[in-house]
């Protein structure tokens, strides 16, 4: 085979006149009769050949075979197109290759699609044949960037004292709060690994073992529902770091992030990135992760809500509720139906309803309340508010009214395009609540996980009021996602125990669970904590994909099926009964 001497992304105007090789796959031939061209692609680009049969008559024959996807590899002079036909899109746009032999490597069959970056095809059928799918420069653009994230943050890690270290993969339940994946064991039948929800627990292992500071790029695997930025396995770029506390953990990790947005994602990340609490960020976004690339707050309109004579309003404040408003500026223009449609979106997020009215002039209101509602009172309640404007209210339980207007925000930033396409805004939030109640289950849940420690002034609350601790945690948030999260662990078993006995672990359950980890603790187990950031989201926004589906070479789809290898499938029952499975339950 003739070996290459050159990408196919490469030749300009400096190799004019040389004679070189080039391999890859033909993107599209053209016949025009006397000469037939072919774009040759491979990772790198693309450059046009020219079978002349007045150059060489066996090739010209040959290329009339050549199909797209075929293999080939081509030998010719490069030579400055034509007067005119440049192509100024193109890097290698400047020359073609006059071909003098040819080889076909192979052939293909008729792809399924376009290999292109504008094609329609479905998602299933891109997936089903991968292979294809990832030969688009799209897709190879964003395994690159990957790849680039990648090392970049491994050279900065390295940079500070980190080392790599891989933590099991056939292992114990980890609570990130998904379902577990298991794993059969043959060897012991009857017993099951389960895939790491995130190394977690080992590397917290790792602080005691004096290892000071960890990283690793982890896979780990959560059972959960998919969304369009979830996947049953994905990466975290996962560390941890003993004798800190909250802040160094931030600042690295901000360095960290900044750095690699600049080197690899070409985004200017500088600047301290903001900071919210929690509460802040639900008072002002009803969000935790909020998306500060547009305005748009929540104002708290309790006050005068609960002194009015509209009954939605007074009485969801009399029952200890609120009331917020957001304001769509210049919104009274829009019409009836669709805030009709806004009212009933909001239902469908857990709202009775969304009241609204339209500022009509200085002292002016119009809507089906209006007759409720003082104009004065609600504009001096509303400063923010001026005429032309659209209010639209959420009157219930704080938890639902910042859940509900947090959710009808985003969507009026996108439908009303407030958000700033081009921007990059980055922020910490911290100080999460430690725990959360499950009105289901009707009991206390970890917020993050169940080794996060409290914010020390609110130690004494746990036992009389634990909902109102704070945990030393917190998430980084870049455009309204939620890209990394990780807080300061306890490192003392008594803490550790109180913890585990509010969310109702015994004691014998946690021995059962984390028994290594409790026990490891009594060991001289230093303060530590980190922060692990999703690898993939991150190259999703900084590669501007349209979901974290294109940054994985092999995802899932959203049932969590392979179309390509067919995985999950049935196995043999030769091999369930190795295992001592029998799958009496199937329906
Ligand atoms: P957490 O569960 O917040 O923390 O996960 C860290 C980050 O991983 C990303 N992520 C996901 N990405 C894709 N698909 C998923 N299903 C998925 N789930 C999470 C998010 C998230 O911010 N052990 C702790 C970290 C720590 O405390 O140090 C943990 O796993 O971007
Ligand atoms: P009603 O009194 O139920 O006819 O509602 C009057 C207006 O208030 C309608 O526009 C409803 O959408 C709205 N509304 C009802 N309940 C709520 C609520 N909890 N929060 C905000 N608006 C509401």
């Amino acid at each position: 085979m003739m070996i290459r001497t050159h990408r196919c992304g490469e030749l300009g105007k400096a190799q004019v006149g040389q004679t070189v090789v080039l391999n890859g796959w033909v993107q599209r031939r053209r016949d025009h009769g006397n000469v037939i061209f072919i774009d040759l692609r491979d990772r790198q680009g693309l450059t046009q050949i020219v079978f002349n049969p007045e150059i060489n008559k066996a090739a010209h024959e040959q290329a009339h075979v050549l199909r797209s996807e075929f293999v080939v590899a081509i030998k010719g002079r490069v030579s400055p197109r034509p007067d005119g036909s440049a192509n100024p899109h193109l890097a290698t746009g400047d020359i073609e290759v006059m071909v003098h032999e040819v080889e076909i490597l192979n052939e293909a069959e008729t792809p399924p699609f376009m290999i292109e970056d504008d094609m329609e095809v479905t998602e299933a059928l891109r997936l089903k044949y991968r292979y294809l799918d990832l030969r688009r420069p799209k897709m190879q653009r964003l395994l690159g960037l990957r790849h680039g994230v990648m090392q970049e943050v491994r050279a900065v890690l390295n940079g500070q004292g980190f080392l790599e270290i891989e933590t099991p993969m056939l292992t114990k339940s980890t609570p990130e709060g998904a379902r577990d994946y298991l794993v059969p064991s043959r060897v012991n039948p009857g017993q099951f690994y389960a895939l790491p929800q995130s190394p977690q627990l080992f590397k917290q292992i790792l602080m005691v073992a004096g290892t000071d500071r960890y990283y690793q790029i982890a896979r780990c695997f959560r059972d959960e529902d998919l969304r369009n930025d979830r996947q049953p396995e994905f990466t975290q770029i996962d560390m941890e770091l003993s004798f800190v506390d909250r802040e160094q953990v931030m600042d690295l990790a901000e360095g960290m992030v900044r750095q690699v947005a600049k080197t690899v994602g070409g985004v200017d990340l500088s600047g301290a990135f903001p900071r919210l609490t929690f509460a802040e960020a639900m008072g002002r976004y009803g969000s935790d992760k909020p998306d500060l690339r547009f305005g748009m707050p929540l104002h708290d309109v309790s006050a005068f809500a609960g002194s009015t004579e509209f009954k939605v309003f007074k009485e969801a404040v009399a029952k200890g509720g609120i009331v917020k408003a957001l304001i769509v500026k210049q919104g009274a223009s829009m019409a009836r139906s669709r805030i009709d449609a806004l009212g009933e979106t909001a239902k469908t997020f857990g709202a009775k309803g969304l009241a609204w009215v339209k500022v009509t002039g200085p002292a002016q209101l119009e809507s089906v309340v209006a007759k409720f509602l003082d104009a004065n009172g609600l504009l001096a309640a509303l400063p923010e508010a001026s005429v032309g404007d659209l209010i639209l209210f959420g009157a219930d339980r704080g938890k639902i009214v910042h859940d509900v207007l947090g959710r009808i925000r985003l969507l009026l930033g996108e439908e009303l395009k407030l958000i700033d396409q081009s921007a990059w805004r980055p922020l910490w939030v911290t100080d999460f609540p430690l725990l959360d109640y499950d009105e289901g289950e009707k009991r206390y849940m970890a917020m993050h996980h169940p080794f996060t420690a409290p914010l020390d002034e609110d130690l004494s609350l746990l036992e009389r009021e634990p909902l109102r601790v704070r945990a030393k945690a917190y998430d980084l948030v870049l455009n309204g996602n939620e890209i990394g999260g990780g807080s300061i662990r306890i490192h003392r078993r008594e803490v550790q125990s109180k913890v585990f006995d509010l969310l109702g672990i015994g004691k014998d359950e946690a021995k059962a669970k984390f028994g290594f980890l409790l026990e490891a603790l009594e060991f001289g187990a230093p303060p530590h904590g980190g922060i692990a950031f999703g690898l993939d989201r991150l190259v999703m926004l900084f590669g501007q994909a349209d979901s974290i589906r294109d940054v994985i070479a092999f995802p899932k789809t959203q049932k969590a099926q392979c179309p390509m290898t067919d995985a999950p499938s049935s196995v043999d029952p030769k091999q369930l009964r190795e295992l001592s499975i029998k799958l009496d339950l199937l329906e």
